[in-house]
């Protein structure tokens, strides 16, 4: 099917003792949004770092855009199309807001050292496309008026905000967003919800996976939610169908949802 942007099948991480993530299978169609959730140490940001070639799976299969990945190089995955968030903010703290999203794109590049110091065709253009698609991220973010601010100097909820114009930076055909919100106040959560539509809606093609505690952000953005527990896919469906699930009511939601109101709308 042509529409698939990611299939995975057999998904396996088994660390020393800990079987992380066990045979799990996902299928991410073009141009929607995903969510994936569980409990703390359920493997999400495990899956995540396999997709994104941050770690070689034990076992099972990854194909992206048609084609079999068989490399665990993060450099060569985002010059593919697959950008990722971690959990923990990776900004470059004593850089200005507008060198991080330019940085972040430079793992694209395809001039090499000798190009780069002879100042040739490929390392100009390539350089000016890389501000360009900064700037716009940062753009898309609402964070261009801070360009220039050293990132360090940013409030909480924009740094989570230049950590997601990073990876738009790159222009990402799949889009891996690990807790975006965490850490956020429920303002900030809420706006990021905003943000997150935005993207979606100036990229129609991207796909976005989106790893979340906070269920109201989950329901609010998710077309469809893929749940974990222990390692294991345990379900999979629409907001409705997971809200309605028994099994993660009991194993992740834990009564803390409200059933009667019924999800929010996406
Ligand atoms: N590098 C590692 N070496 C050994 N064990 C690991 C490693 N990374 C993760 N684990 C273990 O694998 C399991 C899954 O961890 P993971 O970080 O993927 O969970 P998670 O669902 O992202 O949790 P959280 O919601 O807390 O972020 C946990 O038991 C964790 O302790
Ligand atoms: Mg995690």
């Amino acid at each position: 099917m042509s529409g698939i942007i990611l299939q995975i099948q057999g998904l396996t991480q088994q660390f020393k003792g800990v079987l992380a993530v066990d045979h799990i299978n996902m299928e991410l169609e073009k141009g929607r949004i995903y969510g994936l959730i569980g409990t703390n140490g359920a493997g999400k940001s495990t899956v995540v770092n396999m997709i994104s070639g941050n770690l070689a799976p034990t076992a099972g299969e990854i194909v992206f855009n048609g084609k079999h990945v068989e490399r665990t190089d993060a450099a060569h995955h985002a010059r593919e199309g697959i950008a990722r968030t971690f959990q923990n903010l990776r900004l470059f703290g004593d850089q200005t807001v507008m060198d991080n999203a330019v940085t972040a794109s430079q793992i694209t590049r395809r001039y090499n050292l000798f190009e780069m110091l002879a100042y040739l065709p490929r390392y100009r253009r390539e350089e000016k496309e890389f501000r360009e698609n900064a700037w716009e991220a940062l753009k898309t973010m609402s964070i261009e008026q801070y360009a220039e601010t050293q990132a360090d100097n940013l409030p909480y909820g924009l740094q989570r905000r230049l950590e997601i114009a990073r990876c738009l930076a790159i222009r990402p055909k799949l889009l891996l967003l690990d807790e975006p919100a965490a850490g956020m106040n429920p303002q900030e959560s809420m706006q990021l919800v905003e943000d997150i539509r935005g993207i979606h809606r100036d990229h129609p093609d991207m796909t976005i996976l989106l790893i979340e505690h906070d269920m109201k952000v989950v329901m609010n953005l998710c077309e469809y939610i893929y749940v974990m527990a222990s390692g294991k896919m345990i379900a999979e469906g629409t907001p409705k169908e997971i809200y309605e699930h028994d099994e993660v009511i009991s194993a992740y939601l834990g009564g803390s949802v409200h059933r009667k109101k019924g999800p929010a709308s996406c």
